[in-house]
């Protein structure tokens, strides 16, 4: 079947194997993601999660098994799986000289949609850069450029996106941010398939987690089902502290992303 079916995956993976050299990385992965899924792939450095959205998204040739994404084989069909996605990140270069809404506007000339500067200011505003978006990128903070890179793998709005690490290096503030941003896609009916090294990140935001361990998805599922393979909790009585997150955003404050750079005091 070349297109994809509504009840279709949009990911699908079966027996997937990668190896560099002599270094067996991905040793049969399979993996499937429903549409509109934000599906969280766990692993320690070094698992093969980069490897695998590599492959998934083209840049990559697996050894052997099947990848399809958006209905399309990743390798008999990479140009249209190219339509189907994004990937934060690679495909995205931020110009540092341009504002941030003049990058936006170039993506969307460059992918010869309608109307690039309602595309710019509609997505400035959905991650909070509007006021920013005059600057050029070489005045962004971390988390902005963060923010801007994620909105420029959204110009055309494709069907499944994937975020590598998309937040690793921000400050709570931004993370929340970006995952606030993240829902907001997946609330719209994109699928999204995001690596992290942060469990906090996935138990917010996924739908489903997959761990990858030593070349293979290990475990796959909801979160309630994974914790249903520990054993029944423990009651135990405790004093609830305030974790470090809930101190930092209560000194912090919720200030608005354009003007949480300034001075921490
Ligand atoms: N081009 C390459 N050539 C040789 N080895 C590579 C190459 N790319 C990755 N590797 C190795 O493959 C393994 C998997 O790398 P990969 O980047 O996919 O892991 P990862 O799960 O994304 O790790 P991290 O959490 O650090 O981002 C690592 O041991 C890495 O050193
Ligand atoms: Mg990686």
């Amino acid at each position: 079947m070349s297109t994809a079916t509504m009840s279709a995956p949009a990911i699908s993976v079966r027996e997937l194997s990668k190896s560099y050299g002599d270094l067996q990385v991905l040793r049969g992965v399979d993996l499937d993601v429903t549409p509109g899924a934000i599906v969280a792939l766990l692993g320690s450095n070094g698992a093969g999660k980069t490897t695998l959205v590599r492959i998934l998204s083209t840049v990559l040739a697996a050894d052997g098994g099947a990848a399809s994404v958006g209905g399309f084989d990743v390798t008999s069909q990479a140009a249209q799986v190219r339509e189907a996605i994004s990937l934060t990140g690679q495909f995205a270069a931020v110009d540092e000289i341009l504002t941030g809404r003049e990058n936006l506007i170039l993506i969307a000339r460059l992918r010869h949609l309608p109307d690039p500067r309602a595309i710019a200011d509609a997505l400035l505003e959905k991650f909070s850069l509007t006021d920013a978006g005059g600057r050029p990128v070489a005045t962004y903070s971390g988390g902005m450029r963060r923010r801007l890179d994620i909105a420029m793998s959204l110009v055309g709005n494709p069907p499944i996106i994937f975020l590598d690490e998309p937040t690793t290096g921000l400050d709570p503030q931004a993370r929340i941010e970006v995952w606030q941003a993240v829902k907001e896609l997946a609330a719209g009916g994109t699928t999204v398939l995001l690596t992290t090294q942060y469990l906090d990140e996935a138990e917010q935001l996924a739908d489903r987690i997959a761990i990858l361990h030593e070349g293979r998805i290990i475990v796959d599922g909801t979160l309630a089902e994974l914790k249903r393979l520990l054993p029944p909790a423990e009651v135990v009585y405790v004093e609830k502290q305030p974790t470090l997150e809930d101190v930092f955003l209560a000194v912090v404050g919720h200030t608005s992303a354009t003007t949480k750079d300034g001075d921490p005091s």
